[in-house]
Order: C-alpha cells, then structure tokens, then sequence
C-alpha cells in the first residue's frame, strides 16, 4: 500500500466515524460499531503504518502520533505504539474512546467507582472487568469510564485511539490508587508527536 492510498483511507474513515459520532451522538451502540470500523481500518493499514512509523526509540515505553483532528480538537484520532513492559495505573479520560489493535495485545483492566466522587482526593474503585484488546477485538469507553492497561507478552503494542477530545485538551483527567482509595490528577503522558507522511 502506498503512503497516499493509506493517507486516504485513514482520512476517509476518520469522518465517517466523526460524523457519525457528530449526528448520532456517543452511545453505547454507535461507540460499539465506531471501534468495530476502527478496527476494520487499522488492519488495512498495518502494514503501511508499520512502514511510515517508527517504535518507540531505546528505552522508551510509548510513542504517539497524531493521525487527524479537527481545529477545536474536539476530535482526534492517534497511532499509540507501545513497547511490552507498558503499563498504567487506573486513569479516566474526559472523553469516549474507542480503540482498535493493529498489532499486539494490551489487556484493559475496566473498574466501577463505588463512591460519589463528592470527596476531594477520595476514590473507592473495584476492578470490573478485564478485556484483551488485540486485533479484531476492540473496545471503547464512555467518558469518564475507569481502566488501566498492560502490554502483555513479548510483542509491541500499535493501536488506533479516536477520542472525543485531543489528549492535550484533557486536563482534568484522573489517575488512582485503588489500595489507597485515592485519586489525583494525572498528566497527558509522552507529548504527541505531529509527523508529515
Ligand atoms: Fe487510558
């Protein structure tokens, strides 16, 4: 696949699924059948993203690219690529996201929270769920919605993410301590790195 074809196609799909989010609004139903696009995407795109992106340099975990946004940065759609040996503690994000594998396993760990959130500092959180998110088999959040991730096995991780809001933009996300039943605030992480293709 040449760079041009892929441009296109990744282009095409990213306003299908954000016109669609735009009109039908993030349900549950229309999240399910985004990430399931998403995922159709990312396998026709693997092995020319592959080509296009380098891994995460020595010693580093993770790299992300932006693929497209709007001018708000109301949505935005990365190229995650992680190395094993990634892992998060339980984070919420102020967006939906729906997440697609192109390549590798990570295993999502999905938690309720058991209290108000009325209390500052204060989280009671219980682990719900776990999902191995690899491809042909994604999944998606609802804004506010608690996981945490782990690159299992030896191979790298590269995934799509479409969220709702840029990363950059979100600014109130928490992380938390689910021993400690505590939360704070976390920050973006890497910083997102804009490539030419
Ligand atoms: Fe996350």
């Amino acid at each position: 696949m040449r760079g041009d074809e892929a441009n296109a196609l990744i282009q095409g799909v990213w306003s299908t699924i954000r016109d669609r989010i735009k009109q039908q609004g993030p349900t549950r139903t229309v999240l399910a059948a985004v990430a399931k696009e998403l995922d159709g995407l990312a396998s026709q795109v693997k092995p020319w993203l592959e080509q296009a992106y380098p891994p995460p340099g020595d010693g580093e975990k993770q790299v992300r690219y932006l693929l497209a946004q709007d001018d708000q940065q109301d949505y935005a759609l990365y190229l995650n690529a992680m190395n094993p040996g990634k892992k998060s503690h339980p984070h919420d994000h102020e967006s939906w996201v729906c997440i697609a594998s192109v390549q590798g396993n990570e295993r999502n760990y999905l938690y309720d929270r058991l209290d108000d959130g009325q209390q500052e500092g204060y989280a009671d959180i219980r682990l719900r769920e776990t999902i191995d998110v690899v491809p042909g088999w994604p999944v998606f959040l609802e804004a506010g919605e608690i996981h945490a991730i782990e690159v299992t096995g030896d191979e790298p991780v590269w995934q799509l993410h479409f969220y709702g809001m840029a990363v950059e933009k979100q600014s109130r996300r928490l992380a938390f301590d689910m021993a400690a039943k505590k939360c704070f605030l976390k920050g973006v992480g890497v910083a997102t790195v804009t490539k030419a293709s």
